[in-house]
């Protein structure tokens, strides 16, 4: 186990990990904690020949996976993932999620949906009491011609929409999908699925970071200990 200030991602990162064997498809996440699952899983193919494909999320993940040896495959070639390890937002107590701040919400979605096993990683900070709670926005990956009815339709939902603004470069930020993202604060989210439904039928909305009845298990990594929760798939 590792003490670093990195150590809570770093520990919950290596323990999903291990849920990879060989021979499997395996889902890439994106964002800072699942880079340590590809860092994990490279270090298993150099030193214990660890055969898999991977099936990247994001840019990122490509390139991390490119950086540590992990090829790749496509959704094409393999429909079904074995195993997909991402990170998460926020977790609430049915293990329900936001996800999203990377702005990689819309395939880590589809990569999501198409595992068999779905793993999400995180520190305590991540664990909440109820979706949304300390003004966390809900991400929503749209598409740019859609901007002003999305805006207006999150608002006459009762949430308060602002669309993602780069850094390092002037004017909204863009999705790998060349979708814009409108980070959306609705308060304490008291029923997520039905939120989800209800931005889902807003047209131009291409998916949201609300990541509802997808979760198996969640490793929430500590400075030297891994909290696992399950959830049993209904
Ligand atoms: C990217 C995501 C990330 O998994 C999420 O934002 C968590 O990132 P990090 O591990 O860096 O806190 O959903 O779209």
């Amino acid at each position: 186990m590792q003490t670093s200030p990195d150590a809570p991602k770093r520990n919950a990162a290596y323990a999903a990990a291990e849920h990879v064997k060989d021979g499997m498809i395996v889902g890439l996440g994106s964002g800072t904690t699942a880079a340590y699952t590809i860092i994990a899983l490279g270090e298993r193919k150099k030193h214990q020949n660890l055969q898999i494909l991977g099936i990247p999320s994001s840019y990122q993940a490509f390139q991390l996976a490119v950086q540590n040896g992990i090829p790749i495959t496509t959704l094409e070639e393999h429909p079904e993932i074995d195993v997909n390890i991402d990170g998460a937002d926020q977790i609430d107590p049915n293990l329900n999620l936001i996800k999203g701040m990377g702005a990689a919400l819309a395939r880590e979605k589809i990569v999501a949906s198409s595992a068999r096993k779905n793993i999400f990683i995180a520190d305590e900070k991540k664990k909440v009491k109820v979706l949304g709670e300390n003004g966390q926005p809900v991400p929503i990956e749209i598409l740019p011609f859609a901007i002003a009815l999305v805006q207006n339709r999150i608002q006459a939902l009762g949430g308060s929409p602002l669309l993602r603004e780069t850094k390092g470069k002037l004017g909204p930020v863009i999705s790998d999908n060349g979708c814009a993202i409108m980070d959306a604060t609705f308060g304490n989210i008291k029923d997520p699925k039905l939120l989800d439904n209800q931005l889902k039928m807003i047209p131009g909305v291409v998916e949201t970071g609300l990541f509802i009845g997808l979760t198996d298990i969640v490793y929430i990594g500590k400075a030297s200990t891994v909290e696992k929760l399950e959830r049993k798939r209904i």
